[in-house]
């Protein structure tokens, strides 16, 4: 009997865990919108041309991104296919594994799913979170993953900037706050914005689903909507002779 209490407690634990934890201090919310294309199309060509050097997203074929995103042929064919001239492959990297290695120490990981693994808050501030750093191989750091080996691919974007950290009593600092060192081509809300459409695409990337729920969503509110306007009118004829 007591052993089986024991289980009983045991297996609730993750649960309470989950409950008190929230899991996202020290994260920065982003507001993402799925329906809003422009948005998604945005994020879109921000991957492709900054991230899909290293990252793969092996589970996305070019063709079904162009239909999801609303966007036709030519375009995608010019803007959005630089490493394939089939619209029927899938977004894979051309580096090898073995020069990956050997540059980064780690094969950068397949973006497909980091969007439910980490999700959108840990991307959007871990974009947001590099800074200049001489110590680091790459010259970078971030100060959400302490010691990454991917470099700021987009600090033209954002511009240089240090970290400074205080109090190193028993050897922990904390963070103090960023030094923009030199401007990037964007303003800090301009690149919180492109972030924010990266982060967008990279959930739609993650649950291409999603965007198909939309769509039947919306059609089933209109039904909804004429059913109950049907249902009304049938009514009010119904008791027409009654009143
Ligand atoms: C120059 C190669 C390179 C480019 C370009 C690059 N990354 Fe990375 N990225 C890496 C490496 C290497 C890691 C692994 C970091 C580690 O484990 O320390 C990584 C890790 C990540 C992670 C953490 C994934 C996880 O599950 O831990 C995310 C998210 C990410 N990259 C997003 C992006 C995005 C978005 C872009 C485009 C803006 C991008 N990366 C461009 C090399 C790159």
């Amino acid at each position: 009997m007591k052993n089986l209490i024991k289980i009983a407690v045991l297996s609730l634990l993750p649960v309470l865990a989950m409950a008190s934890g929230g899991g996202n201090e020290g994260l920065d919310p982003v507001d993402i919108n799925l329906a809003d294309k422009s948005s998604l199309q945005r994020g879109a060509k921000t991957f492709v041309n900054y991230c899909l050097s290293c990252h793969s997203a092996a589970y996305m074929r070019y063709e079904r991104m162009g239909t999801d995103l609303g966007i036709n042929k030519q375009l995608l064919r010019e803007n959005l296919m630089l490493a394939t001239e089939k619209p029927g492959d899938t977004m894979t990297v051309t580096m090898s594994e073995d020069g990956a290695k050997k540059w980064f120490g780690v094969v950068p990981p397949d973006l497909s799913l980091t969007a439910r693994s980490k999700g959108p808050d840990w991307i959007y501030t871990y974009l947001r979170s590099f800074y200049w750093d001489k110590s680091s191989p790459t010259g970078w750091n971030n100060t959400l993953f302490p010691n990454v080996a991917m470099p700021h691919v987009l600090y033209r974007l954002q511009g240089y900037r240090e970290a400074e950290f205080e109090g190193t009593a028993g050897g922990i600092q904390h963070f103090a706050g960023y030094v923009e060192k030199t401007p990037g081509q964007m303003s800090n809300e301009e690149y919180d914005a492109a972030m924010r459409d990266l982060t967008n695409f990279m959930v739609y990337l993650a649950e291409p689903a999603k965007l198909v729920r939309y769509k039947i969503g919306v059609w089933v509110m209109i039904f909804m909507g004429v059913l109950i306007l049907l249902t009304y009118a049938t009514k009010k004829e119904y008791w027409r002779d009654v009143h």
